[in-house]
């Protein structure tokens, strides 16, 4: 199966970190025009210095805050006025994350807090979607990843409840959108990734463990290694391309485990 983008305009969120910098460089690497977007305007310019984009990809560097609907809605905008066929062919939303916090009992998260990781998580998402789909739309066409996480289907390793709720929230986002825009011809499927030590907050929380730990971890996977960025990268360029034409609506688990 050889999968290609060529010509292709993807936009991707989070491409500062481990995972969505992973994915902005695998579309870039097969022929996309890569929107590489983050609000860390000086990691963009390292994931656009670290690509090795080949068959006419190439990756721009875009900074925004994902949570600010005006700015998501501006830059797809002038994103749209620049590609070929006036569309966003695929979006694919990895910022996230548990933004610095650690567990905490319920009693103790202030409201700041809880509402931190739903606005980058869902609130971002929801951005994203109602910016792009009247493009994609206009095309009768469109493919739209959403990094989710194990953490929505079952607890969360991070006992980060807002990170639980809001990786939860996006699966449903997910399934009720699959079923608006499926007859728009636009798939949306939400990508839930094992852990990961690509960031600082999955590094701190790996550290936490111990040896120990670590390694208890690692042998409660079935396939005895921890996930890496690819391992997303190749999921959501699945996801993306006309192999997956017929799914939509799913999360599907890539964590090595049954
Ligand atoms: N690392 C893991 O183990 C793991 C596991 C499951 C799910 N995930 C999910 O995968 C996604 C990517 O994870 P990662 O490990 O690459 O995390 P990361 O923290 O390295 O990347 C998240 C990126 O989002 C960006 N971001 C944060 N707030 C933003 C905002 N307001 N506007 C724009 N960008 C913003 C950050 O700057 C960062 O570059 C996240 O949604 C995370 O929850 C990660």
């Amino acid at each position: 199966m050889q999968i290609d983008f060529t010509g292709k305009s993807v936009l991707v969120t989070g491409a500062v970190g481990g995972i969505g910098r992973t994915i902005a460089h695998s579309f870039a690497a097969r022929g996309a025009i890569v929107f590489a977007t983050d609000i860390l305007a000086d990691g963009l310019s390292e994931t656009v210095a670290s690509a090795a984009p080949t068959n006419g990809g190439t990756i721009v560097a875009r900074p925004l805050d994902i949570t600010d609907f005006a700015a998501v809605s501006g830059l797809v905008s002038e994103i749209e006025g620049t590609s070929n066929r006036g569309q966003i062919d695929i979006a694919v939303h990895a910022a996230g994350g548990v933004k610095g916090q650690t567990a905490q009992f319920i009693e103790d998260v202030s409201s700041e807090e809880w509402a931190s990781i739903f606005e980058v998580n869902v609130n971002g998402a929801f951005n994203v979607v109602k910016s792009v789909t009247p493009g994609m739309k206009r095309e009768s066409k469109g493919e739209i990843v959403i990094i989710s996480s194990p953490a929505g289907l079952r607890t969360s390793r991070t006992g980060i409840q807002s990170y639980a709720m809001s990786k939860a929230g996006q699966i449903g986002l997910v399934r009720q959108l699959a079923q608006e825009l499926g007859p728009f011809g636009i798939r949306i499927n939400a990508v839930a990734p094992g852990f990961i030590a690509s960031n600082p907050d999955a590094q701190k929380q790996w550290n936490s463990y111990g040896k120990d730990g670590q390694a208890a971890l690692v042998e409660s996977i079935a396939l005895r290694r921890l996930a890496r960025p690819e391992d997303i990268a190749h999921a959501v360029m699945f996801l993306a391309s006309d192999f997956a034409g017929f799914i939509t609506g799913q999360t599907v688990p890539v964590n090595g485990s049954p």
